[in-house]
């Protein structure tokens, strides 16, 4: 079982600029938890209804949020998919001073245990903390899963792409711990922890067994960074006695960046998990080895809940027009049909969704096509 004990870091911040001198506390919160060393992270504990189907909570998003999550709705329907949607709102209100989710949005991914996320735009101007930030805070959604596989029809310099990358999801430089100092100098504080470390390279050993991957790599800069990056990789090296059957390596940051884009070639019998900020940056940059973000879906994994969502934006340029590619919310949502055991139906529409883009007739207007949203999506549900 797992126990779960708050702690907080207090940190106080002098602050001086042209006014007079200010101190500025900053609370975070954090999670210590304590699991038993074999035991399964993240694992999917929602519970079926009478009639068969999982509720799965449906944040639509913002932009082309409701154009793409239809077609994701409109394809599980045609495919029969034991999944019914509990749409939510999640525009931020105030709680405690604090940009928190609403009770009723919270109540329901809880209860659902799962839930499926359209992209949401991030308000311009101070005081709005990103509402991505505040549900992985709110949810503690530890590790960010991103996947990356070439696509039959669509070509780019590379074609073998099948990458899996693993970024933790709470701390590193995301801690949200900056102050200025004085005038024109201001400092960041970068945080790691032994249990966020723990739990997230758990994790990536139990992800590679699931997914049939022998190898799990670590990527870092402990040469610079000796005491973060160093606790994090020393971490590593004890999770991997765990997993004796899983290869454990270590790689510089700088050196995978080279060594993939020159060949990703062989990432492709990899897991690699990394530190916050290098994963956010890596996972973008294999998402650029396949074609973009327009293809790149992701799971947001935590002890409790997770969410999958596709990891590019609102595109507030085409919103509106039934132009927008959904394919990184469909390939979301397989994720998500695999983490609630529906593999079955995960095969059968991801198959009909590579099928589509093998063909090429049917491609939206990002991939060269010329198709709707809703003529791809019809063209899927024609391949079911
Ligand atoms: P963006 O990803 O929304 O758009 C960048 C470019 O890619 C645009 O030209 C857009 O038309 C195109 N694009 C994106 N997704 C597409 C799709 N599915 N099909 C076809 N074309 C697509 O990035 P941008 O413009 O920087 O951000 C817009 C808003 O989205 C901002 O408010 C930002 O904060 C938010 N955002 C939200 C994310 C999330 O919810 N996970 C992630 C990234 C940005």
């Amino acid at each position: 079982m797992l126990a779960v004990r708050s702690f907080s870091i207090t940190a106080r911040h002098c602050a001086r600029s042209a006014g007079p001198r200010k101190t500025v506390s900053v609370a975070i919160q954090a999670q210590r938890y304590y699991s038993a060393s074999k035991e399964r992270v993240a694992k999917f504990e929602g519970v079926k209804d009478v009639n068969g189907n999982y509720t799965v909570s449906l944040i639509e998003g913002d932009g082309i949020g409701p154009e793409i999550s239809a077609a994701v709705k409109n394809i599980f329907a045609a495919a029969k998919t034991p999944i019914q949607w509990e749409p939510i709102e999640v525009t931020p209100i105030i709680k405690d001073g604090r940009s928190a989710i609403p009770d009723a949005a919270i109540e329901s991914i809880e209860r659902n245990k799962v839930a499926l996320k359209g992209p949401l735009a991030t308000p311009i101007g101070k005081g709005h903390v990103s509402l991505n930030l505040t549900l992985r805070r709110t949810f503690n959604l530890f590790a960010n899963l991103r996947p990356c596989r070439s696509i039959a029809g669509y070509k780019t310099p590379y074609d073998n792409v099948d990458t899996v990358l693993i970024r933790e999801n709470t701390e590193g430089e995301y801690s949200g711990i900056e102050h200025e100092v004085v005038d024109g100098v201001v400092q960041s504080i970068k945080l790691i922890t032994r249990d966020a470390s723990e739990r997230v390279l758990r994790f990536a050993f139990q992800h590679a067994e699931e997914i049939g991957r022998k190898k799990v790599r670590v990527v870092h800069k402990a040469t610079i960074m000796k005491l973060s990056d160093g606790l994090f990789l020393t971490t590593a090296q004890q999770i991997a006695k765990e997993y004796p059957h899983i290869e454990f390596d270590a790689e510089l940051l700088d050196n995978t960046c080279l060594r993939m884009t020159t060949d990703p070639v062989p990432y492709n019998d990899k897991v690699l998990v990394m530190p916050n900020l290098y994963g956010d940056i890596l996972s973008d940059m294999c998402a650029g080895l396949i074609g973009g973000l327009g293809l790149t879906p992701s799971g947001n994994m935590g002890d409790e809940v997770s969410i999958f969502e596709a990891v590019h934006g609102s595109a507030p340029d085409i919103a509106g027009q039934n132009k927008a590619n959904p394919t990184a919310l469909l390939l979301s949502s397989i994720m998500m049909l695999r983490h609630m055991g529906l593999t079955e139906h995960a095969v059968r529409i991801e198959k009909a969704i590579f099928d589509t883009l093998a063909e090429g007739k049917s491609l939206t207007g990002d991939l060269g096509g010329k198709a709707s949203t809703s003529q791809y999506a019809d063209a899927i549900i024609a391949k079911l």
